[in-house]
């Protein structure tokens, strides 16, 4: 399931590329850009996925390097005959963005969900992520919905 253009390799990651996954995603997923912590980037989601579900676990590779990482899982849902698939991260390293490499990643990812039998993809960010909104929606994702998160610290103050 190789895909290449101008040199890029789409393929299933290996255990030698989870390493640079997981360093790479630090450079890209900065706390600043996501700042929900309902789902935070560490080494975890690498290795679970990877344990889980390898087969959902995309990389794309040029000039022998890991240059982006597509990361997903399925979710069956109770009383329904649909299986879903959710993009949970996917990052192209800064000094390869915008040639394609996100675009690559992702029609493989949408193969191997299809191949897998599922009927509906989703994607979430935060709402100012303006190049991944745009991203998803080239990609054919509408109606995007607003979601509020809130907090309430229970530590008192001394
Ligand atoms: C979103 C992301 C994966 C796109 O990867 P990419 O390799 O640059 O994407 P492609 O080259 O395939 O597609 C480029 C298209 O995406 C959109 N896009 C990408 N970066 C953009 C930016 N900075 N501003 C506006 N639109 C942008 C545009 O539609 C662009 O098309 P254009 O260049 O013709 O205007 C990448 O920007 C990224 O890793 N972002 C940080 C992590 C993230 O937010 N991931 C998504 C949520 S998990």
């Amino acid at each position: 399931m190789n895909d290449q253009l101008n040199g890029i390799e789409i393929r299933r990651a290996t255990i030698d590329d989870l390493a640079a996954i997981f360093h790479l995603g630090e450079k890209v997923f900065t706390a600043q850009d996501t700042s929900n912590l309902y789902r935070t980037w560490d080494e975890y989601e690498v290795t679970g996925t990877f344990n889980s579900e390898p087969e959902h676990m995309l990389v794309a590779e040029a000039d022998d390097r890991v240059v982006g990482f597509a990361l997903g899982t399925t979710i069956q849902k109770a009383r329904s005959a649909w299986s879903y698939g959710h993009l949970v991260w996917l990052g192209v390293d800064p000094e390869y963005a915008r040639r394609g490499v996100g675009g690559l990643l992702f029609e493989q990812f949408r193969e191997v969900m299809t191949e897998t039998g599922v009927r509906m993809l989703l994607v979430d960010t935060q709402a100012d992520n303006h190049a991944a909104i745009n991203f998803f929606m080239r990609h054919g994702f509408d109606n995007p919905t607003d979601h509020v998160y809130m907090t309430l610290y229970l530590q008192k103050d001394n």
